[in-house]
């Protein structure tokens, strides 16, 4: 009989520490309390409910997803491509179960996906798939995205709205990040204690954290 190959993974990922997990859920709630409230959020309202007059509890309307972890490669058990190939590099199999500190860097919301920026170190970049930043996405549907430094697609989603796939959060992350490199900047509504809240059309907000928060997490691989 030939011997079995072992299965793999839905995917592979940094996991934040549960003490890590509670508090930035905690806060990052708080964050949604604030946008909620902003006059100019709520100018912006029907992007989200489809008619102006309508208010949004922003806390109910994504849904949370956990564990929360930051997504390197997504395997579906074999069925994506490049899984295989990723699972067998050395730097993966001797990473699984490492701690390292991610640093969220900024908060996206749309009226699809919540989610942090995650700046990755050269080290983390190691775990970086090549191609990952556009991974999934048809190139005639984002372009610009060629252009973006390698890893800008690295975050952890934070919440769905009802229907909306995880998945979905990186690429609202890049279609964000291109707009801010491209000629129409955004426009900075807000300081926030937090940071810089910027607007960026259609439902999109960016806000730039004053200072980076610091995540303690462990590589490791997920399946249900
Ligand atoms: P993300 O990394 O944005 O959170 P699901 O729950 O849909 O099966 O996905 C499991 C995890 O894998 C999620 O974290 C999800 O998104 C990520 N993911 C799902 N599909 C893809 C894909 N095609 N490319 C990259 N990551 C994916």
């Amino acid at each position: 009989a030939q011997p079995k190959e072992p299965a793999l993974p839905l995917f592979y990922g940094w996991f934040l520490i549960s003490e890590v997990e509670e508090k930035i859920k905690c806060s990052t709630m708080e964050f949604l309390k604030t946008l909620d409230t902003l006059e100019a959020f709520k100018k912006h309202i029907s992007e989200f409910t489809g008619d102006a007059d309508k208010e949004v509890d922003l806390e109910q309307y994504f849904q949370t997803k956990a564990p929360l972890h930051c997504t390197t490669e997504f395997c579906d058990y074999g069925k994506a491509e490049g899984g295989k190939e990723y699972a067998e590099q050395q730097v993966v199999k001797d990473s699984c179960g490492t701690g390292t500190e991610l640093s969220v860097v900024g908060l996206i919301v749309t009226p699809r996906t919540f989610g942090a920026r995650v700046s990755l170190t050269p080290e983390q970049l190691l775990l970086w798939p090549t191609g990952a930043d556009k991974l999934g996405i048809p190139p005639a549907d984002l372009p610009g995205v060629e252009a973006l430094p390698v890893g800008s697609r690295a975050h952890v989603t934070l919440g769905c709205a009802a229907g909306v796939e995880a998945v979905q959060t990186g690429i609202d992350l890049l279609e964000i990040l291109i707009l801010q490199q491209g000629e129409e900047k955004a426009v900075t509504v807000e300081e926030l204690e937090l940071g810089t809240l910027s607007y960026m059309g259609q439902g999109r907000w960016y806000l730039a954290l004053r200072e980076p928060v610091t995540c303690d997490a462990t590589f490791s691989s997920f399946s249900e």
